[in-house]
């Protein structure tokens, strides 16, 4: 048992959020599904012998992964729920077993492929497809409609004999993919035409349907198979393999071949037999689905918040390769911290070629005992980057050691001993640290300011452009036109872009702020729980600790993060620009205050200074937390102090609340 089971409940809580992000959000998996399953069986556990510390926010709570903003939201009619896994034939006999000891014998199963792909929900209302979309967060995907529409082996309209087959509603579920034939070729033509390639099918796949336009998913050459049932009315399917046969009929591709399987050593037999043909199938799959095949046995066995108990997903091992270890470059994150990763001589493996490789921290060089120059094992587990699992042949002498000094500001390296020793630049104007933090501001689950990749903002930062986060408000149409790869109407979309992200939730700009310890579902509850920046900056670490997600780290860490005067010179110089800094939509209902600024101070009668606030902007003016030449009004209620005096010294138009009344009146 942990010393401090609260700190590591909390830990666990943000290593999942983290690692939650970077596969549904980034697709970009930082580690191995198994490694995940570890650390969720660890929290699950805590929070069972700690139920003080149980959470409704939990990561163990949810399904995971967001709907994004850029498409509507849709509601599902049932839950999309995940699997649970097994990474071994001991592993799957022991699920066996529970199954049959809760659903007695004679049961029939399926064993169908895992496609790594993307999880889909399609709407039939009559036999005709009406919606279609993204699993989202389990509850509420994303509208992606117009775009599954391209997908060629989906039928739009079911291919029945007669209407009395047609049930009046049915959702059907499944995985979009990409072949790797077309996977490779797709990322062959990215690169000639000047873009990224995708990391793997799954990210291709997803991208591809996540794009805005509907004819460059139509050029992917994206495919459906279909796997589970999502809700029906009119018709029954007493069995899975009713279900899945009654789509064959309409004019789906299934994803299994409806085989049944009766003992565990069938299943087992099946399980190894597949695992040695799976790289003969010309798309990837990560896995098998073993289902109970009876629908009424299946609804006995239910239902965890996140998984059905009458499936499992079969995990198969890793697939490696050896190649040689080029040299281990040295990164520095948003937050200074500092990580090796690995530059490989090129070497394929499970169908794309791998260059690069994960070294996580410096322990686990030390751990490996690995260096620049040895050949190595390297493994690649679904889409993750893939790993160094071992050394084969060691050509160098010792292990590589971390460097002493910054790689990006040449300022001194501090260890730090926290839950994994992390070696840290600390120089808060460290130049990589800076375009990291903008990185991190202008992503998709942040600001989206869709268009401002890596290679744009270090054209800007060269170019001095950009020396804080509120610089990115001042950029303009020719300053975009100046960089490479620049023509008129990219650069009009980002200016587009850069002003539309003003309009962000709180929530999200907490998030693009990059305080430590605060992910995106945390940013979320904080918005919703304090509404606005100014109670932000006056809130006390009891007042954190008040909200129940929010652990002594969380609270240390924001209490630290709003007291720091750098801090709030930043977020002032943001809300100077324009940058939303509360919560929930800001419906503009007039123009009336446009271009005015007001600090409000003093108790006023009416409404909350919050409340003044929020119709100041609902009329397209500002506010400000501190009084300066720039500031149109002072609105003074009663006791007013310091900003009073100020505004008086200043000459600043100062106002009561009868005129501020008078003023926001019709
Ligand atoms: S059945 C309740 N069958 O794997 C979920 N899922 O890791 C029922 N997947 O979200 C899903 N191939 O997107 C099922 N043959 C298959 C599958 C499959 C791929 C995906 C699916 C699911 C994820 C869980």
């Amino acid at each position: 048992m942990p010393s401090d089971p609260k700190k590591r409940i909390d830990f666990l809580r943000q290593e999942i959020e983290k690692h939650n992000d970077l596969y549904y959000d980034k697709s970009e998996p930082i580690i191995s599904d198994s490694q995940y399953d570890d650390l969720v069986k660890e929290l699950q556990k805590l929070e069972q012998d700690y139920p003080l510390f149980a959470s409704k926010t939990s990561p163990t709570q949810k399904v995971s992964g967001s709907p994004s903003s850029s498409f509507a939201p849709v509601k599902h009619s049932t839950a999309m729920l995940s699997l649970d896994n097994v990474y071994s034939e001991g592993e799957l006999n022991d699920w066996y077993a529970r199954i049959v000891k809760n659903a007695g014998k004679n049961l029939l199963f399926t064993v169908e492929p895992k496609i790594d792909g993307i999880s889909i929900s399609l709407k039939f209302a009559d036999g005709t497809l009406i919606t279609a979309a993204t699993r989202g967060d389990g509850e509420t995907g994303e509208d992606i409609t117009e775009n599954i529409k391209t997908i060629k082996n989906i039928p739009l309209k079911f291919s029945a004999a007669s209407r009395d087959e047609i049930p009046s509603f049915l959702e059907i579920r499944g995985e979009v993919f990409i072949s790797m034939q077309d996977f490779n070729a797709l990322n062959e033509a990215l690169l000639n035409e000047g873009g990224q390639k995708f990391a793997n099918p799954r990210n291709a796949a997803s991208g591809s349907l996540r794009q805005k336009n509907p004819q460059v998913t139509a050029r992917r050459n994206l495919r459906f198979y279909v796997h589970s049932f999502g809700a029906s009315d009119g018709k029954d399917f007493p069995k899975h393999t009713d279900f899945l046969a009654f789509c064959k009929k309409m004019g789906f591709e299934i994803a299994g071949d409806m085989e049944l399987f009766s003992s565990p050593k069938e299943i087992a037999d099946f399980v190894r037999h597949m695992t040695e043909i799976r790289e003969s199938y010309p798309y990837e799959i990560d896995g098998l689905v073993i289902k109970v095949n009876d629908r009424d046995k299946q609804e006995s066995l239910g239902y965890t918040n996140k998984s059905p108990r009458w499936a499992v997903a079969y995990k198969f091992p890793a697939k490696q390769a050896a190649t040689k270890l080029l040299n281990i470059r040295v990164q520095v994150g948003r937050t200074g911290a500092i990580t090796p990763s690995a530059i490989l001589q090129p070497v394929p493996l499970a169908g794309v070629v791998i260059s690069h490789a994960t070294l996580h921290n410096f322990e686990e060089i030390e751990r490996l005992d690995v260096n620049e120059g040895d050949d190595v094992l390297i493994e690649r587990a679904g889409d993750v980057i893939p790993k160094i699992v071992k050394v084969v042949e060691k050509n160098s002498e010792g292990f590589f050691k971390p460097p002493k000094f910054c790689p990006s500001c040449k300022s001194q390296i501090v260890k730090e001993k926290d839950e994994d020793t992390a070696y840290r630049c600390i120089n808060p104007e460290c130049p990589e640290q800076f375009k990291r933090s903008v990185m991190h501001f202008v992503k998709r689950t942040a600001m989206d300011i869709d268009g401002l990749g890596e290679a744009a903002i270090d054209q800007l930062l060269e170019k001095k452009k950009l020396s804080s986060l509120s610089d990115i408000y001042a950029l303009t149409f020719e300053d975009f036109l100046e960089l490479e790869l620049f023509k008129e109407k990219k650069a009009a979309n980002l200016i587009k872009a850069i002003a539309a992200s003003k309009n962000r939730p709180l929530s999200k700009v907490l998030f693009a702020l990059g305080i430590r310890h605060i992910g995106e579902k945390s940013s979320e509850i904080i918005a919703e729980k304090f509404s606005n920046i100014d109670n932000l900056f006056s809130a006390s670490i009891e007042d954190f600790l008040q909200t129940d997600e929010i652990g002594e780290v969380l609270a240390q860490s924001l209490k630290n993060f709003f007291a720091n005067p750098q801090v709030i010179k930043m977020i002032e110089a943001l809300r100077a620009a324009g940058v939303n800094m509360q919560e929930g939509e800001i419906v503009k209902k007039s123009s009336k205050l446009e271009g005015l600024t007001f600090v409000l101070t003093g108790e006023l009668r009416a409404m909350t200074r919050q409340e003044a606030g929020e119709i100041i902007k609902s009329l397209g003016g500002k506010t400000s937390s501190s009084v300066s030449k720039k500031t149109d009004f002072v609105l003074a209620g009663k006791d007013a102090g310091s900003k009073l005096d100020k505004a008086l010294e200043l000459g600043v138009k100062t106002i009561n609340e009868d005129e501020f009344q008078a003023m926001i009146k019709e």
